[in-house]
């Protein structure tokens, strides 16, 4: 069986749909929201996730980000191991590291747990995704202190085919893979491929890191949090958010979605 843990999700709803129907557990806590066979599970109660684990199950672990996060993660591999789950296979962050930013510091500490365990695994790290972006505009601009730092987004359904490759082939050796889309954009271009491909005006302001963090706070977002995530962009100027790797490829046969075919087909979702 390959038990989906955040099968709800972005990729995780993607993933279910590539996996053979009869060997997937779909865990939720909101079958409603999922709207096809599923097992229940919640990361709050790790147990609630190893009651579905048996030997031999592959474990696509993944979920959102949430203060508990590290915890729940970290028990949820310890019950893995100590049901002889063949595999896990979990979804990071480009850069993940303990002390890091936002969910670098989460990632990084669930990511070492999860080498340490001596489980064979797969770590996927994605760098930013191109489902974000519809949220990103707002009335015909997107905000942010990027600067001229490019950004290889991702679509994060080729997250979810790398996924789906690692689970179904027999259980290889223990990777981690830095996921990337096929090119990098500054976000000037991503605005003007964004104009192309819903027909109206879109342009990228460029605001220094205080003046970003005040407008994510006048969003709603707590100002620490709001420092943090502006701070990481214009970070991306010296960080590698841009470089390219073939990692899709490589696992899937194919290359990943380019953002021009990401925007044409959900230019729906960035709204009137
Ligand atoms: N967005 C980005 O640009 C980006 C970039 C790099 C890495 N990442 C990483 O990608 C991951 C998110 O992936 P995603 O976008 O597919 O997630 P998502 O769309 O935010 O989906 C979140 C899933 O997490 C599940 N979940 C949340 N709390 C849970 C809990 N207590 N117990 C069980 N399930 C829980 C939800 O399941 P139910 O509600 O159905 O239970 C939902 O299906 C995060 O680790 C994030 O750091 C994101």
């Amino acid at each position: 069986m390959i038990v989906v843990t955040g099968a709800t999700g972005s990729i995780g709803r993607a993933l279910v749909a590539l996996l053979p129907p009869g060997e997937v557990a779909a865990v939720t806590r909101e079958p409603a929201g999922l709207g096809g066979p599923y097992v229940p599970g919640d990361l709050e109660r790790p147990e609630s996730i190893g009651a579905h684990l048996s030997p031999g199950d592959r474990l696509f672990l993944n979920s959102s980000l949430w203060p508990g996060v590290v915890d729940a993660h970290r028990a949820v591999v310890d019950l893995a191991r100590e049901a002889g789950v063949a595999q896990v296979v979990t979804v990071s962050v480009r850069h993940a590291r303990p002390g890091g930013r936002l969910g670098q510091d989460p990632h990084g500490r669930i990511d070492e747990h999860l080498r340490a365990s001596g489980l064979p695994h797969a770590i996927l790290r994605p760098g930013g995704f191109m489902q974000n972006l519809p949220g990103e505009v707002r009335d015909g601009r997107i905000h942010g202190s990027y600067g001229a730092a490019k950004v290889s987004y991702i679509d994060a359904r080729d997250i979810a085919a790398a996924a789906a490759a690692l689970l179904t082939a027999p259980v290889g050796p223990s990777a981690t893979y830095t996921l990337t889309g096929p090119e990098a954009h500054t976000h000037d271009e991503i605005a003007a491929a964004v104009t192309a491909a819903i027909g109206r005006p879109v342009t990228y302001v460029d605001l220094p890191v205080p003046a970003m963090a005040a407008h994510l706070a006048a969003q709603g977002v707590p100002q620490g949090a709001a420092t943090e995530v502006a701070t990481m962009m214009r970070e991306m100027e010296t960080e590698d958010w841009a470089s390219v790797t073939s990692a899709v490829e490589d696992l899937t046969g194919r290359p990943p979605r380019p953002l021009t075919a990401f925007l044409s087909e959900h230019a729906h979702a960035f709204g009137a």
